[in-house]
């Protein structure tokens, strides 16, 4: 493979799942226990506020409990260590890209340790339960506050940053995502019409695995770090 000048890095929740956090899709995963109808639409949201909150109050207590894995550690090094342009941009919600040293992984769908006020717009970094109850810090409003995390049905943030990256980039690593979500699925599209080299890095075969040039299958701990003591190489 050509000596990358500008990468791309894509990830999901399977770059979580050694760390301990749930995935959606696998068996046992969340999608598999809970209806995302009631949790993760604003449909479900107006419905019943309280039982969203409490599905994130749950997924936000348990990040005191994780920790980054090797992967997330390896991508944190290329970023820090690869002379071209870098780019993360990652589906998940968790912190865990953040405390291994990434500097500014583009959260798509948002953050679990975000608040966002229905009333006034404003974000806030939220590490507690959050409820009905809750106090906007800038407006001072009740019960406007939800997690800031996109919904289905929502758009995704800074796409169009997304979409430049995509672009211009000449090597797209999807890494621990079951291609099912779109934007977030049709990336590897857009890297391929740029002229991109393109990389799967997934425990089996995604749903959108025939897009991609390259298949790398394996758990995330063991693959990621190879690959980018592999990139870094210049081999
Ligand atoms: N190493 C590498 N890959 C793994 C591992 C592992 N240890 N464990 C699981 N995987 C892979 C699975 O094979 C699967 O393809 O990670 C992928 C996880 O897929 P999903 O559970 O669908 O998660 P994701 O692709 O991130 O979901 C996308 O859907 O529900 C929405 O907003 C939610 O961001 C999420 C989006």
């Amino acid at each position: 493979m050509h000596r990358p000048t500008s990468i791309v890095v894509l990830t999901g929740a399977g770059i979580s799942a050694e760390s301990g956090v749930d995935t959606f899709r696998d068996k046992d995963g969340i999608w598999s226990k809970v209806d995302y109808r009631d949790v993760a639409t604003p449909e479900g949201f107006a419905r019943n506020p309280e039982r969203v909150h409490e599905f994130y109050n749950q997924r936000r207590s348990g990040l005191a409990s994780v920790m980054p894995n090797a992967a997330h550690l390896a991508l944190a090094r290329l970023e820090r260590t690869f002379r071209g342009k870098f780019l993360l941009v990652t589906q998940n919600i968790d912190d865990l890209h953040e405390r291994a040293g990434s500097q500014q992984p583009v959260h798509m769908h948002g953050e679990l340790t975000k608040a966002l006020c229905a009333s006034c717009g404003s974000r806030h970094p939220w590490h507690g339960a959050m409820s009905r109850a809750s106090r906007c810090p800038s407006c001072n409003e009740i019960g406007q506050l939800r997690p800031d995390v996109v919904w289905f049905g929502e758009m995704p943030y800074l796409m169009d940053e997304i979409d430049e990256a995509l672009a211009n980039c000449d090597l797209f690593v999807s890494i621990g995502t079951s291609g099912n979500v779109y934007p977030a699925a049709g990336f590897v599209e857009q890297a391929r019409y740029a002229g991109a080299h393109t990389i799967e890095l997934n425990l089996e075969p995604s749903e959108g695995h025939v897009l991609f040039e390259q298949a790398i299958h394996g758990r995330a701990t063991e693959i990621v770090p190879e690959f980018v003591e592999h990139i870094l190489a210049g081999r």
